[in-house]
């Protein structure tokens, strides 16, 4: 990236990744940062304030980010990053009701604008339904069970609680191999069907990746940082499309993963997938 060029951040969070960039760049230059969520743009807005560059930061969903572009007047960018998900702040707020490790309100929320939390999701929608969701952004396989156990509960007492939900997928799995002997919580595909349901986050990122090419200057980077199979197989799929357009030239041809010493430091780093493309 040129050192007076344009960067968009699209998930700015704390702000980490524009810092290190940003101290790479002089004061011609400009980093566009979007979040979902109001306390990380305020965050950011404060840890960034070193940086001898132009800061805009915008409360948006980065679905949005060819609007919020041309309303700040910006035409082409020389980057657009992209670290999905979540933060590890997020998770441990009970605000986002996020976690299964910690009991919190049942929301899922990274937006307070949506209409949508997850109790609404998990105590109105039917059996089949749920299940289907929980197979289609979860990938567990047991599905069904587990929709037939929270519909079970539900016509005792409404789920409103995180802690409620993982107790009820444990019982889901019972004495079953997985829940005996797998290394992930029982409950961690059934919260991510969730969170990816509540939040409409693969939409999101269809939508980014479309906007993508014609907001990329010439030789200008996309690189999006992904952290389940949904969405790496969806970055994967638009960067090869975009490839054999003429499009893209991908730059990662295996994504890059974080090194074992990476994970010891940082255990939720280890599902990571970094691509790159480079505009054409
Ligand atoms: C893994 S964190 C990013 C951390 C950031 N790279 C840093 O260095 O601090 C992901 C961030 O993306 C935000 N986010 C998730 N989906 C988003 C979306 N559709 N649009 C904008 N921000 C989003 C979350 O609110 C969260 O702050």
């Amino acid at each position: 990236m040129p050192s007076d060029g344009v960067m968009v951040d699209a998930t700015i969070g704390q702000g980490g990744h524009s810092l290190l960039l940003g101290k790479t760049l002089g004061p011609e230059a400009v980093i566009v940062g979007l979040d979902i969520d109001t306390n990380a743009v305020r965050r950011a807005q404060i840890n960034l304030k070193e940086l001898s560059c132009k800061v805009i930061l915008i409360h948006s969903n980065f679905s949005q980010v060819s609007e919020q572009l041309h309303q700040k007047g910006i035409e082409k960018v020389d980057l657009i990053l992209a670290d999905l998900g979540v933060s590890s702040a997020q998770l441990a707020d009970s605000e986002f009701g996020l976690s299964f490790q910690t009991n919190m309100p049942l929301d899922m929320r990274i937006d307070k604008r949506l209409k949508h939390t997850a109790a609404d999701i998990v105590n109105k929608t039917d059996e089949k339904s749920l299940a289907d969701l929980i197979y289609g952004y979860g990938q567990d396989r047991a599905s069904r069970r587990i929709a037939r156990f929270i519909v079970r509960r539900r016509e005792i007492e409404p789920i409103t609680t995180t802690g409620q939900l993982a107790e009820i997928v444990c019982k889901a799995f019972g004495k079953t191999q997985r829940g005996r002997r797998s290394r992930i919580h029982p409950a961690t595909r059934t919260f991510q069907a969730l969170r990816i349901a509540v939040n409409d986050e693969l939409e999101n990122l269809r939508k980014l990746l479309v906007s993508a090419p014609d907001l990329l200057r010439k030789n200008g980077y996309i690189a999006v940082i992904s952290f389940h199979s949904l969405e790496d197989r969806l970055v994967k799929s638009d960067f090869r499309q975009n490839e054999k357009s003429g499009i893209y030239k991908i730059v990662t041809k295996k994504p890059i993963v974080p090194t074992p010493e990476e994970i010891e430091e940082n255990r939720r780093a280890r599902s990571a997938k970094l691509r790159i493309a480079q505009k054409q």
